[in-house]
């Protein structure tokens, strides 16, 4: 039996860290108050709180990807590479790559996530299962530079599946997520075959949306207010949670979802070495869940140098066109399939 292999990339620079929140929380973004960058909601907790998100009846995403998987799964195996690197950006738990293994036979598979620590269960237990697959956990910030070490195999090694579900495409802004592609589109290398499996949660309804980011449980008001007892681990503040409420917003001009942590009074957070004052009403914005057409994405993809995409959604076969369903899985090969394939 193989065993898996784990490298780890990146590594917290907790005043790079410290100056990062305390920027947010002193100098006003574009629309004129605070802001922290999502990644801060994943502490444990948060991690957890996320996992009760998928869950939730509002929560349609993850149940959706799932669905359009099992619904098209063979479909897409037929214009996917066989024994192909799989290379699993965000990978968690694996279960989502794992349940491609069967249709796809990849001959190794490359788990990347911000530490390994996040990947050494699962993929000792995976490995179990499959016991001749190559697997390699791999801890880096692929959000800021996706460039894999050897151990995910080269380039030229044979095709490789870029694989980005879940619709986390969607915490970038459009520019950020062109940047982002461009670099998939690089480590998708040169070997023909290979390309990017991504998922893409799709416009719709506000009230749906909004009801997705404001569920009655109040499990998504819990997580973005988590990110106040995070924030004060790493800065030493004293923000207090009973003192910001949670709001989920579509702005439909920037066809996003924000989520926001609202000051329910006026009050002054302070941290060592400084603070800043919060007026009633004065906002954090915590998060943006862009949400995408189908053509916009697809043309996203080539712009980014993908050839013409793929796309399996939810909507039933007998749906009227342009009604395009809650989500989305493209698959985006790096060129035109062959005529003589
Ligand atoms: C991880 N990401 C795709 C989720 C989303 O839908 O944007 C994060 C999330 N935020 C609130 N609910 C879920």
């Amino acid at each position: 039996m193989k065993t898996p292999q784990f490298v780890q990339i990146y590594h917290e620079d907790a005043q790079a860290i410290g100056e990062e929140l305390i920027r947010g929380l002193t100098t006003p973004d574009a629309q004129g108050g605070a802001w922290i960058s999502p990644k801060f909601l994943y502490d444990a907790l948060g991690s957890r709180l996320f996992e009760a998100i998928t869950e939730l009846p509002e929560y349609y995403p993850t149940r959706t990807e799932a669905q359009i998987f099992s619904t098209h799964g063979a479909a897409m195996a037929t214009l996917l590479p066989q024994q192909a690197t799989l290379i699993d950006l965000g990978a968690g738990n694996c279960a989502k790559a794992a349940s491609l293994f069967e249709r796809l036979a990849p001959v190794r598979y490359v788990a990347v996530d911000i530490s390994v620590d996040f990947l050494r269960g699962a993929l000792t237990h995976l490995q179990r299962e499959y016991p001749c697959l190559d697997m390699v956990g791999v801890g880096m910030d692929f959000s800021a530079s996706l460039d894999l070490p050897p151990e995910a195999g080269a380039l030229e090694d044979g095709p490789r599946i870029l694989f980005y579900p879940g619709s986390s495409i969607g915490n970038f802004t459009p520019e950020q997520a062109l940047v982002f592609l461009k670099q998939v589109r690089a480590a998708c290398g040169p070997v023909a075959g290979s390309g990017l499996l991504i998922g893409v949660d799709l416009l719709k309804d506000t009230a749906e949306l909004e009801a997705a980011y404001d569920d009655a449980l109040g499990v998504t008001a819990a997580f973005n207010r988590n990110l106040l007892l995070h924030i004060n681990r790493l800065v030493g503040s004293d923000l207090r949670v009973a003192d910001w409420a949670h709001r989920a917003i579509f702005n439909a001009d920037q066809s996003r979802i924000e989520m926001h942590l609202v000051a329910r009074r006026s009050l002054t957070v302070r941290w060592p070495g400084g603070s800043q004052d919060f007026a009633q009403g004065a906002h954090i914005h915590t998060e943006n869940s862009y949400k995408w057409t189908l053509a916009g994405f697809s043309q996203l993809l080539r712009e980014a140098g993908f050839a013409e995409a793929s796309a399996w959604t939810d909507a039933p076969a007998d749906t009227p066109a342009g009604t395009a369903g809650r989500f989305a899985v493209l698959w985006a090969p790096t060129q035109e399939p062959s005529p003589c394939a």
